[in-house]
């Protein structure tokens, strides 16, 4: 019998798809950039949970371990007033950015507003996602305008504004552009309008910036972790994590606070505890739900972070209302990285996917979006070959 054989065209190097095997062509300088607890100089009147998000050294040190572990160099570079004449200095390949800022409205976006000025490649997301995330108001309002799930609310300034009629009590107050629970405990929750004025009017004061007040969600509380992007599966060194849309599903974190030193609340006094200690929350990971409901909540968080334009990595934290409909609550573009502590890290780790994988899976995902990752011929097998003839297929940068 005649067997037909199947068209064959010789392709010339470019055309050719790329190996599956994307890799750094040679060792980076990578600089991690943030801001280190203590480091900083706080203003006078400054609440007493200031600073809280900032990073310890060690958390810094460790993904510098991580990196180095691939083979590449690294230098820590603060996130102060002195980091542009840093970076001229140290030229980096690219920046791992966890920089929290320095006050202002979109501090969490000056690092990376200041890498594209100095067009420097960075990790994770860009300029106006990472400002829009830290603004937890408008943050709602792109997720009500994509039709996601997110409880009624309402911004005050001063505390004398009239109540919308939507806004029914008990109602939750927060600072709109804080983080790791700083200005919430048992007493966010307000059940009167007297109450509701002395709390907004006691959050703008202490942290002069405008109040988020929304409906009180009294349900359970999840945390879901947010990786990967359309083509993360192209990129990775793990491609079999992701599915289909390019994401990846870790298990979701349940926090249980009904006992904690914030009763019902996930605040600063226990974001800070460590485990076992006194008043901590407790965990469950993975959280005990059916299948179907733990997809439908990765679903949503996936759309969450994609409504704000995050880029491979965020958290998103939710919470089921009176009816145990899950309504989004806030999104974490630059997730805390403490290991074996933060919340991403005890996710990634109830995986079974080590710490040092996630960092050089963020690294590795952000550098393909600046074209820093080639396909290296598979004959190659040396990770930093010294043959300067071959030259590896760079893709295109894809900026988004
Ligand atoms: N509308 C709400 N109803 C009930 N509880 C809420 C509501 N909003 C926030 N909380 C509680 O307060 C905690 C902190 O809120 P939120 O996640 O907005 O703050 P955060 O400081 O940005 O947190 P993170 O440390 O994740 O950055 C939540 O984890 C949850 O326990
Ligand atoms: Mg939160």
């Amino acid at each position: 019998m005649e067997t037909i054989k199947p068209e064959t065209q010789e392709m010339n190097e470019e055309e050719k798809p790329p190996s599956s095997n994307p890799r750094p062509a040679r060792r980076w300088r990578v600089a991690v950039i943030a801001n280190v607890k203590g480091d900083i100089l706080l203003t006078e009147g400054a609440p007493d949970d200031a600073g809280a998000e900032f990073d310890k050294p060690e958390t810094i040190q460790s993904i510098q371990k991580a990196i180095e572990s691939d083979g590449h160099q690294t230098v820590f570079l603060p996130a102060d007033s002195r980091l542009p004449f840093a970076l001229r200095e140290y030229n980096p390949d690219i920046c791992f950015n966890i920089a929290e800022g320095l006050g202002g409205d979109g501090r969490e976006a000056q690092v990376p507003a200041l890498l594209e000025m100095m067009r420097i490649p960075y990790t994770a997301s860009r300029v106006v996602a990472n400002a829009v995330s830290l603004d937890k108001t408008l943050t709602k309002r792109l997720w009500r305008e994509a039709g996601l799930p997110t409880a009624p609310f309402q911004e005050f300034i001063t505390g004398d504004e009239a109540l919308n009629l939507d806004m029914h009590f008990p109602l939750f107050v927060k600072p709109a552009r804080e983080g790791t629970g700083m200005g919430m405990d048992a007493g966010s929750i307000v059940r009167d309008e007297e109450a509701l004025r002395r709390r907004v009017r006691q959050t703008a004061q202490l942290y002069r910036q405008p109040t988020l007040v929304e409906t009180y969600l009294p349900g359970r509380e999840f945390t879901v972790a947010v990786m990967g992007r359309s083509d993360a599966a192209g990129w990775s060194r793990n491609p079999q994590w992701y599915q289909s849309d390019g994401f990846h599903r870790f298990p979701l974190l349940e926090v249980l606070s009904q006992e904690s030193v914030t009763p019902g609340v996930y605040g600063h006094a226990a974001k800070k505890l460590n485990f076992g200690e006194v008043g901590i929350p407790d965990f469950a990971c993975p959280a005990r739900l059916s299948a179907k409901f733990a997809a439908h909540l990765s679903d949503l968080a996936i759309q969450g972070h994609l409504a704000i334009g995050a880029l491979d990595i965020s958290r998103v934290d939710m919470r089921l209302d009176h009816e145990d409909h899950p309504c989004l609550i806030e999104i974490n573009t630059l997730p805390g990285l403490t290991p074996d502590f933060s919340d991403l890290c005890v996710i990634v780790k109830a995986q079974g996917i080590s710490y040092r994988d996630l960092i050089l899976e963020i690294l590795y995902l952000g550098a393909a979006r600046f074209g820093l990752m080639a396909f290296l011929p598979d004959m190659m097998s040396e990770r930093w070959p010294v043959m300067p003839s071959l030259t590896p297929h760079i893709h295109k940068p894809l900026l988004r």
